[in-house]
């Protein structure tokens, strides 16, 4: 096999905020045989000094970074390690009958245009996570989320690599621990497991899901009253379109926080204190606050500091006009925090992966 071990990689058109980053070492894998050949690989190994001189037989190892499309990352340093460039492609049908699919995606697959075969096809559960950035392999991370559906809906399985015990295994839907923007990937899975594939079931009879608000005033807006999924993958395309910055023209990773999740009485004393703030009812009986609507009342909407600032659509999404560091985009955000927590007393948490 012949893969090649780069070194002092650029790593900024790998990266959608488009910031400066570079990669010790870099490796392409486009299989699973590819993948347990990387872990064969010296590279990993590092010599342990003591007292200025080499140990015999004694390393440690270089850590490795997964890399997607680089879509919920932020570089604030360069990466000392290994990072692995997934690039497993491929779709199988596993199963069908009359009323559903079950499909195998290898990790490297683009997300959107896994979306956009299965609409084709009329396999329903994906429409509204249309034009979502990344890689099908990192949509269980986060258990990527938009309209009203989280990927978890539709997962019935994740195949990993752990590096420790050197072996494939299959992680059911319950085995992820999927929550919001949540999984266990996130956590036991970090520096330890690669995805090399996921495996969805969709449905040949979709249940349409219309309610999240946008898309029920769109779709009336163009007279729709019995939307296909095609219609549901159109319009989420074109309400994204309207208020999310294309990466291609302006640096960005989404989301830059989560929406915070707080108790009942909390968000009671919140309402009083701010009527008209925006939350949404938990099936836990927690409320979700819109954490954008927190920023924008804190003046950052539009706020530009330097080569970096807040988004004047989206308060949530935290931009690069062009030659921000990945440190420059942390202080911002840092900032953000300190302010939302003086005025609401919430603490808001990161959604995009801060490599330092
Ligand atoms: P990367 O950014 O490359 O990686 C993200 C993390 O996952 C890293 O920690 C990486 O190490 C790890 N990782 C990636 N692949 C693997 C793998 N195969 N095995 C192990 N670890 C891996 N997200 C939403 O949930 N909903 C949205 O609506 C949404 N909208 C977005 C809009 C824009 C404009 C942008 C730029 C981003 C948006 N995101 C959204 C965030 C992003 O699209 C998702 O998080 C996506 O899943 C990231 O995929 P990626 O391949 O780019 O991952
Ligand atoms: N809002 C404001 N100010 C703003 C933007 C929004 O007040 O600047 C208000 C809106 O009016 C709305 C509420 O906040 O009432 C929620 O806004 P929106 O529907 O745009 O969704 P969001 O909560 O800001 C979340 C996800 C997005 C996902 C959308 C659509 C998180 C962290 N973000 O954003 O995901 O696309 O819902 O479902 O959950 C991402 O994760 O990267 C991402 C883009």
């Amino acid at each position: 096999m012949s893969l090649v071990i780069q070194e002092n990689v650029n790593l900024s058109s790998m990266n959608t905020f488009g910031v400066e980053a570079q990669a010790r070492y870099f490796i392409r894998f486009s299989s699973k045989e590819e993948l347990i050949e990387v872990f064969q690989k010296s590279v990993f190994d590092v010599p342990v000094k003591k007292e200025n001189k080499v140990t015999r037989n004694a390393s440690t190892k270089l850590p490795f970074l997964c890399l997607g499309e680089g879509s919920n990352i932020l570089f604030v340093q360069p990466f000392s390690g290994v990072v692995l460039k997934n690039e497993i492609r491929g779709l199988e049908i596993l199963k069908q009958t009359a009323e559903s699919v079950s499909l195998k995606v290898g990790a490297g697959e683009n997300w959107h245009k896994f979306v956009l075969h299965c609409v084709q096809q009329n396999w329903g559960g994906v429409e509204n996570l249309s034009l979502i950035p990344g890689t099908v392999g990192a949509a269980p991370i986060q258990n990527i989320g938009a309209y009203g559906v989280e990927v978890q809906d539709v997962i019935e399985a994740v195949e990993i690599y752990d590096i420790e015990q050197k072996k494939f295994l299959i992680l059911s839907k319950e085995e992820c621990q999927f929550s919001y923007r949540d999984s266990i990937f996130k956590r036991e899975g970090r520096g330890r497991w690669i995805i090399t594939s996921v495996n969805f079931t969709l449905s040949k009879k979709p249940i349409l899901r219309t309610h999240y608000g946008a898309i029920e005033i769109e779709l009336k807006n163009q007279g729709i009253s019995h939307p296909t999924i095609k219609d549901i993958s159109d319009t989420v395309i074109k309400i994204r379109r309207s208020k999310l910055p294309d990466p291609k023209e302006l640096g960005n990773a989404g989301s830059f926080f989560k929406n915070p999740v707080v108790t009942a009485d909390f968000y009671s004393s919140l309402k009083q204190a701010h009527p008209q703030i925006i939350a949404y009812p938990e099936a836990s009986g927690q409320y979700k606050i819109a954490a954008a609507w927190c920023i924008e009342q804190c003046g950052f909407k539009g706020w530009r500091q330097g080569a970096c600032g807040v988004h004047s659509q989206q308060a949530l999404v935290l931009v690069n006009y062009g030659t921000a560091t990945g440190n420059e985009i942390l202080a911002l955000s840092e900032r953000i925090r300190t302010k939302v927590f003086e005025t609401f007393q919430i603490q808001l948490e990161t959604e995009v992966q801060v490599i330092s």
